[in-house]
């Protein structure tokens, strides 16, 4: 990126570098059974957001319905809003390691459902999602001519032996909007590189298309120099992989996570198998907490530690808080100590 600076001080195409696109292309050559993708129909933003932003605003008319995990990466919910659209949420069930309800996802279908959106691996739960579920997924889509909307930014941060299966590759039949970027797996989160992927039959879905198309003009162009960076780190040295092997920081830190909140008695976690979190329960039973926000708040100010309450992420309940990995494993086991002495003695 800082070699191209000279030559990025002007705006680019507005979908972004062909140099990058094509980097983009070849990237999912690689990954097994994805569609065929077109340089024409791949678009650079700055970072994810930008891109969940254009893509709501182009596909939403006043009421139309998004059905959207919960919990959820909130922006999802937010763009979703902001673009007229209402958001519906769906059930990840816990108790099958946060994997999507297909139930609860079909009985929340209606004539104005447009899209459904999977965050796959998820923040905050840390679920990776299996093929079946994917696939159940895909035949909801199928059956109520729905868009996917699939946010894969953590695809290549994954645990132990969990892989990736790409939400394009188990709907080639479908109209599939795949979003990555740079901000995780290269670390880079304030360059703001991102990109969407457009798979599957399009003539159905002109107007929309256009409609992005027409937003990435709009906004001239992503951010020149980042876009630089694409074709680099796709086509590098992968040091994500030892970040997240048995003895990579990302790996024992999700470790020093999972292992200090199990032994908080009246606490339970599934174990992410992917991303940069934990989404710990507080058995109600055990703990009483009416309003998940002043808890988060009085243990900031008690012990420093900030944690960000499960409401923040539309999960209906007051029983679960979200933890971020990326700290030192001591200071995380540090941090949870903490948490459990808290804990111990906190009244609402
Ligand atoms: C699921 C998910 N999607 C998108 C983003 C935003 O990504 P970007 O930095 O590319 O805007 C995040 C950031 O935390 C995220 O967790």
């Amino acid at each position: 990126m800082i070699a191209s600076v000279p030559h990025a001080h002007g705006y680019s195409d507005s979908r972004g570098i062909l140099s990058a696109r094509r980097a983009i292309v070849s990237r999912y050559e690689q990954e097994p059974g994805f569609p065929h993708v077109d340089p024409d129909h791949v678009y650079l933003g700055n970072g994810v957001s930008e891109l969940i932003t254009m893509t709501m605003q182009a596909l939403l008319d006043e009421g139309d319905e998004v059905l959207i995990p919960a919990p959820d990466y909130p922006l999802w919910t937010a763009m979703t809003s902001l673009g007229g659209g209402t958001p519906v949420h769906y059930l990840c069930d816990e108790s099958r390691e946060w994997q999507p309800d297909l139930e609860d996802i079909r009985s929340k279908v209606t004539p104005r459902t447009k899209a459904i959106v999977v965050i796959n691996p998820n923040n905050p739960t840390g679920a990776v999602y299996s093929r079946e579920i994917l696939e159940g997924i895909a035949d909801i889509a199928r059956e109520h001519s729905l868009l996917l909307l699939s946010d894969e930014i953590y695809d290549r941060i994954l645990f132990d032996d969990a892989v990736h299966i790409p939400m394009a590759t188990v709907a080639p039949d479908l109209l599939c909007l795949t979003f990555n970027g740079l901000s995780k797996t290269y670390r880079v989160a304030g360059y703001r590189s991102g990109w969407l992927v457009i798979t599957g039959p399009q003539d159905h879905a002109e107007g929309f298309l256009q409609g992005i198309n027409l937003l990435a003009s709009t906004r001239l162009c992503p951010n020149v120099p980042a876009q630089f960076a694409v074709q680099a780190a796709l086509s590098g040295v992968q040091s994500i992989n030892g970040l997240i092997a048995p003895s990579g920081r990302l790996h024992e830190q999700r470790d020093a996570a999972w292992k200090g909140l199990e032994a908080i008695p009246g606490v339970s976690c599934v174990l992410p198998r992917g991303a940069l979190y934990a989404f710990p329960r507080f058995d109600p039973e055990v703990y009483e907490i009416p309003d998940d926000a002043a808890f988060v708040r009085d243990f900031l100010v008690a012990e420093h530690v900030l944690l960000v309450q499960g409401s923040g992420f539309n999960w209906p309940a007051t029983d679960h808080v979200r933890i971020v990995t990326l700290p030192e494993a001591r200071v995380i086991s540090d941090a949870i100590e903490r948490l459990g002495n808290f804990l111990a003695s906190w009244r609402p």
